[in-house]
Order: C-alpha cells, then sequence, then structure tokens
C-alpha cells in the first residue's frame, strides 16, 4: 500500500500526487515509468515519477483527468488515503548523454514526462529547450521548467466554449506544427524528443525528418502488465514487433510505425467512454456529480 503525502491541482484537470513509495524512489532514473493500481476493482495504468526523493521514499506522479480511473482517483483519493499497488520503476531510462542542442516537445500532459528527462539531459551539459504545447488552464510545471533546462517556451491557448478532446488536440497539433518549424529555423537543434499523443508527434516527426534532424518520442501504447507478457502495448519499429513497456518507452521516431500505433492507440475508446458514463452516472446517483 501506497500513502498519499500530498494531493494538489496544479492547473485544470492536473493532479499530483506525492506517494510513499521507497523502492521506486530509490531506484527510478528519468524516462521510466510505473504501473499502478489505485482500487480493488479498478484498471491499471501507466503514469510517469516526475519528480523522486531517493532519502524520503517518495515520488510525485501528475495525472490528466481523461477518463473513469484518473477521474475516479481524483475522487476517492485524498491525503492520507493509500494507492492499492505501484509497480515499478518500469521501461528503459532515456539515453543520457551529450546531444548538443536539444529541443524537447510535450503535448499537454505530455510535458510532465518531459521534465525529468530535460532536467537531467541539462544537468549532462546539453543546452535544453522545451516547448509545452498546451491549453493555458492547463499549462503546468512552468516554473520548474525554467529554472532545470536553457530555455522554456509556452505555445499556450485559450479553450473555445463547446470543445472537446479532438477539438483540443487538433488545435495542439497545429500549433506544435507551426512554432516546431520555428524553433527549428531558429535553434537549429541536433536532437528532437516528443511525448504526447501519437498523432500530435507523428505530425511533429514529418516536420523534424524534413530536416533530417535525429529523434526520439515516448510512445503510449494501450499498457497492461508492463512487463512484455499481455501484448497489449505491442508497436512495430523497423518493422520489428517491439513491445513498449519493455523495449521502450523511447524509439527512434524515423523507425515507429506511426499509423499502427494512431489506430491500436484507439481500438478501446468506445469501452473507455462507456466505463466513464457508468462511474458519472453512480456519481451522480450519489449527488457527487452534475
Ligand atoms: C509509459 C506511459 C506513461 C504515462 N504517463 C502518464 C503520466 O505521467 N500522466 C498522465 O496523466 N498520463 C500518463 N500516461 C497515460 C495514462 O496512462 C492514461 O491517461 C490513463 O491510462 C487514462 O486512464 P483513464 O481510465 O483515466 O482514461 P480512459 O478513458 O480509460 O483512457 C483515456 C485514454 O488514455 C489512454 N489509456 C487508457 N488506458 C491506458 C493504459 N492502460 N495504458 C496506456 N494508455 C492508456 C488511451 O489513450 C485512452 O484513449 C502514460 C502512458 C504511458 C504508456
Ligand atoms: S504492457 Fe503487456 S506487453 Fe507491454
Amino acid at each position: 500500500m501506497y500513502k498519499i503525502l500530498e494531493k494538489k491541482e496544479l492547473a485544470m484537470n492536473e493532479i499530483m500526487y506525492k506517494v510513499h513509495a521507497p523502492h521506486i524512489a530509490k531506484k527510478v532514473q528519468p524516462g521510466q515509468f510505473v504501473i499502478m493500481r489505485a482500487f480493488e476493482n479498478g484498471e491499471r495504468i501507466p503514469l510517469t515519477p516526475v519528480t523522486w526523493d531517493r532519502e524520503e521514499g517518495w515520488i510525485t506522479l501528475i495525472t490528466f483527468i481523461r477518463g473513469r480511473t484518473t477521474l475516479r482517483m481524483n475522487m476517492e483519493l485524498n491525503e492520507g488515503d493509500y494507492i492499492l499497488n505501484i509497480a515499478g520503476p518500469l521501461g528503459n531510462p532515456a539515453p543520457m548523454k551529450k546531444f548538443g542542442k536539444i529541443l524537447a516537445v510535450g503535448l499537454i500532459t505530455g510535458i510532465v514526462e518531459v521534465f525529468p528527462i530535460a532536467r537531467a539531459w541539462q544537468e549532462l551539459g546539453n543546452e535544453v529547450i522545451t516547448l509545452h504545447v498546451s491549453p493555458n488552464p492547463m499549462v503546468l510545471l512552468r516554473e520548474e521548467f525554467e529554472s532545470a533546462v536553457s530555455k522554456h517556451i509556452v505555445e499556450g491557448f485559450d479553450l473555445k466554449e463547446g470543445w472537446g478532446m479532438d477539438e483540443i488536440t487538433q488545435e495542439i497539433v497545429k500549433r506544435a506544427a507551426k512554432k516546431v518549424k520555428e524553433l527549428i529555423e531558429e535553434e537549429k537543434p541536433d536532437f528532437v524528443f516528443t511525448v504526447g499523443p501519437a498523432g500530435g508527434q507523428k505530425m511533429i516527426f514529418n516536420i523534424v525528418k524534413e530536416y533530417g534532424i535525429p529523434m526520439e518520442s515516448d510512445l503510449h501504447p494501450i499498457m497492461v502488465d508492463g512487463t512484455g507478457m499481455c501484448g497489449a502495448c505491442r508497436v512495430h519499429v523497423g518493422g520489428e514487433v517491439k513491445f513498449a513497456c519493455i523495449d521502450g518507452p523511447g524509439f527512434d521516431a524515423y523507425k515507429v510505425d506511426w499509423d499502427e500505433l494512431i489506430h491500436r492507440s484507439g481500438f478501446y475508446s468506445d469501452k473507455e467512454k462507456l466505463a466513464l458514463e457508468v462511474y458519472l452516472k453512480k456519481l451522480q446517483a450519489q449527488g457527487g456529480a452534475q
């Protein structure tokens, strides 16, 4: 059982949980993730330790409230409560080497995964420029980035009435495309790194490849066990089958089969929608949601 030491809403729908998890805090490296199950009858979801203290034995996780599990965590877990199970650290650490000038891009909540990696790259002597493309109410970690990397750029925008996730994602993709191109022209990075929805990462890749700049992307296929056994996170990379949980999550963007990844990411959207609706109905019945 993992005690929640602190819980805070950092930005709209972006919740930080500081969790007592000494065995993870002791070993985790930038780029790795955990798989957690918050509730007895709940699903397992991958999340990224954003900061940690090896001595004090805690990690922070930041969730974007997207669907049933992240909403349920926010509704039912508070400071002093316990997360049932956290497995990790899982996956491979990000490559820690001197690239020179790095452009690291986080789309929406992808920025939380960029943070530990970008900070470590900067500490290694790279010049790191980070770009966060996000709706303004969801911009987070701005001060933390400003003190950790050479330059932090926020490409924010206001939300319009009636926008759902699709409209937000389209706006992000549009803005990220423009800004990444500008930054490549101005800053001439030696290496590009991205985290975010697969469609957005593919679009950034299409720009980066015009310039022939090496690029790595953290991939987010559906993950279940996180140990290479279930096959849920299967992706084709360089024509070979890889499991993002044990072979990734970072891969050479030039080798990723982006279209397959995008297609597979939407496999469960009907079930995810239904699970959220059922939970919202339950909350309404209890008088906890409108
Ligand atoms: C390596 C990795 C690290 C991640 N780190 C973070 C993080 O630090 N913070 C954060 O907010 N999110 C992170 N995610 C995404 C996070 O796992 C999903 O947002 C979460 O599972 C949503 O669950 P839900 O029930 O709230 O939403 P749902 O409605 O069930 O799903 C919403 C969307 O989340 C994604 N998703 C759902 N279940 C899974 C799953 N089991 N595995 C992977 N993706 C899933 C899918 O794209 C889905 O369409 C990470 C994903 C991966 C693969
Ligand atoms: S999550 Fe099961 S094989 Fe990767």
